[in-house]
């Protein structure tokens, strides 16, 4: 009994706040990859913010963990007015899956590369992520 009033309960919350709350979730999960990958990684390449290994290996690190949390952001109908993603993403969701997970190999290359110390590498697998971010947006998300 307990369980089924918990469950009325949940159910009709939720209904409604589905979409919304899906979209606030999305664009919250890529302000947290911005954050990691441009403010943290990106600045300190550039020298914008003072260099430190260990940070920068942090944030390497949680951007590949992010990478891998992705898989439920993207439910059918989270494209309303308030989303900047495009409707491709559920009516082309092949080619999105490809340009999803070129990016996660990407990241998963960047993130090789900066946990190993290869310095020589870092760089071009930074430019090659900023890349996989830029191809998604240029197919999946509206200007
Ligand atoms: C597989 C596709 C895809 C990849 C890969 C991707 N993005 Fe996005 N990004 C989107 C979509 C779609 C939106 C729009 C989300 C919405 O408004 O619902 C978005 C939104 C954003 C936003 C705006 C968030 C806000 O404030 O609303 C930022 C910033 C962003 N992405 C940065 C990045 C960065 C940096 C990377 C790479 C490290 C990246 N994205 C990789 C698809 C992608």
């Amino acid at each position: 009994m307990r369980q089924f009033i918990l469950a009325t309960i949940l159910s009709s919350a939720s209904a409604f706040a589905v979409a919304n709350d899906a979209v606030e979730l999305r664009q919250g999960y890529f302000k947290l990859v911005k954050y990691e990958f441009g403010d943290v990684m990106g600045a300190m390449l550039q020298a914008k913010r003072p260099m430190d290994q260990v940070r920068f290996a942090e944030a390497s690190a949680r951007l590949d963990a992010l990478a891998g949390a992705i898989d439920e952001l993207f439910p059918e109908g989270s494209d309303g007015a308030d989303s900047r993603a495009k409707a491709e993403i559920w009516s082309n969701p092949t080619r999105f899956e490809t340009v999803l997970t070129d990016w996660q190999r990407k990241v998963a290359a960047l993130n090789t590369a900066v946990q190993a110390g290869d310095q020589a590498s870092i760089g071009a697998a930074f430019k090659a992520t900023a890349a996989a971010c830029k191809a998604c947006h240029d197919d999946f998300r509206s200007k």
